[in-house]
């Protein structure tokens, strides 16, 4: 007997699924847990806070009400961000100055909490490569390793720690951890950073499966490529797009999905990527594309410094 064949191709119902789920976000509009009108009474707190998408988080749950907690590097920048915000959203902002590299800032920025209710924490701090590069030929190898660990993993844990208690208490509350596509699957010559985005999905991924019947939402968001100061795209297209457009989709996505690559362009750009590509593809066009990039970013430097020495010579 002849076997009866569909019509549909399994991935042509995966991808009407996925574009359905994609239209219901959309459609999703204001009313997210990011936006609820109780959460608005309380704070927003916001690592990374001074650039690109932690920016853009800051301004975007600023516009919906939240008082908001900044934290950072530089102070000045701060100063700047928490101006711009008090100005812009009429809302109370307060900042913290610390490097996240650093594993002895907790106390500190704990102390800066005391008396604060937070509806909202984004850890959106990280870090990546300068340029991407061979594990034994980053430099000052030691040094990188512990950075990134700190700054990428160590301050979600850390900072969720700080603020999961009272949300529990309050059954409420929302946790945004900005992984990233890198963590979908290993992306060689970003071997660090892939491996620590990999490590916030997970994260994320199992806390909510613990909080989630107490109220909290904890989500992992995994962009693709996204025009700030971490990737140096100066000019922002449908699929690279600008933090602030970036974001504005990503919290439509809150409480819908406890997983998401945030952005209609990057939701099908996961999609093909995980489910349409095997994986052993997607890894050797991922090390490809970074061989590429390492060789060209080596050439430009090597260009420059050649430059460099060549008129200190002729003066
Ligand atoms: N851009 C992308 O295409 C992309 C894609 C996937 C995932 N992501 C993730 O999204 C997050 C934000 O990326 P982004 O592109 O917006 O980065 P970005 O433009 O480089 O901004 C990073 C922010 O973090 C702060 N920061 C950096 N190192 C810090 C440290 N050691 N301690 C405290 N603050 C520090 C920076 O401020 P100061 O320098 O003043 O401290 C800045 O406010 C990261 O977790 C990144 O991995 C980005």
């Amino acid at each position: 007997m002849g076997s009866v064949r569909s019509p549909w191709p399994v991935w042509s119902v995966g991808l009407i699924y996925r574009l359905l789920t994609g239209f219901r976000i959309w459609d999703h509009g204001r009313n997210t847990a990011a936006s609820h009108p109780e959460a608005g009474k309380m704070g927003s707190f916001v690592t990374g806070a001074t650039d690109g998408i932690g920016k853009s988080y800051a301004e975007e749950l600023a516009r919906r009400g939240f008082a908001m907690m900044l934290i950072s590097r530089s102070q000045e920048k701060l100063n700047d961000v928490a101006r711009s915000l008090e100005e812009q959203f009429k809302v109370e902002t307060r900042t913290i100055a610390v490097d996240f590299g650093k594993p002895d800032i907790y106390s500190n920025i704990e102390e800066g909490l005391a008396n604060l209710e937070i509806g909202v924490l984004v850890n959106n701090v990280g870090v990546s490569y300068p340029y991407p590069e061979y594990y034994l030929h980053i430099p000052d190898l030691e040094n990188f390793i512990t950075n990134m660990i700190n700054v990428n993993m160590t301050s979600v844990c850390q900072m969720t720690r700080l603020v999961l208690p009272k949300m529990v208490d309050r059954s409420k509350g929302v946790i945004l951890n900005i992984s990233s596509a890198s963590g979908m699957y290993p992306v060689p010559l970003l071997t660090v950073y892939s491996a620590t985005k990999a490590f916030v999905d997970f994260f994320s991924r199992c806390l909510h499966e613990e909080y989630r019947r107490q109220g909290i939402i904890i989500q992992s968001v995994l962009p693709f490529f996204v025009a700030t100061k971490m990737t140096r795209i100066r000019k922002p297209t449908l699929d690279k797009p600008t933090p602030e457009r970036y974001v504005a989709a990503e919290l439509n996505t809150v409480g819908l999905q406890s997983q998401t690559n945030g952005y209609f362009p990057h939701a099908v750009m996961g999609w093909v990527t995980t489910r349409l590509v095997p994986s052993s593809i997607v890894i050797f066009l991922g090390a490809r594309m970074n061989r590429l990039q390492r060789t060209g970013y080596l050439t430009r430097r090597k260009l420059r410094e050649q430059k460099n020495g060549a008129s200190l010579k002729t003066e």
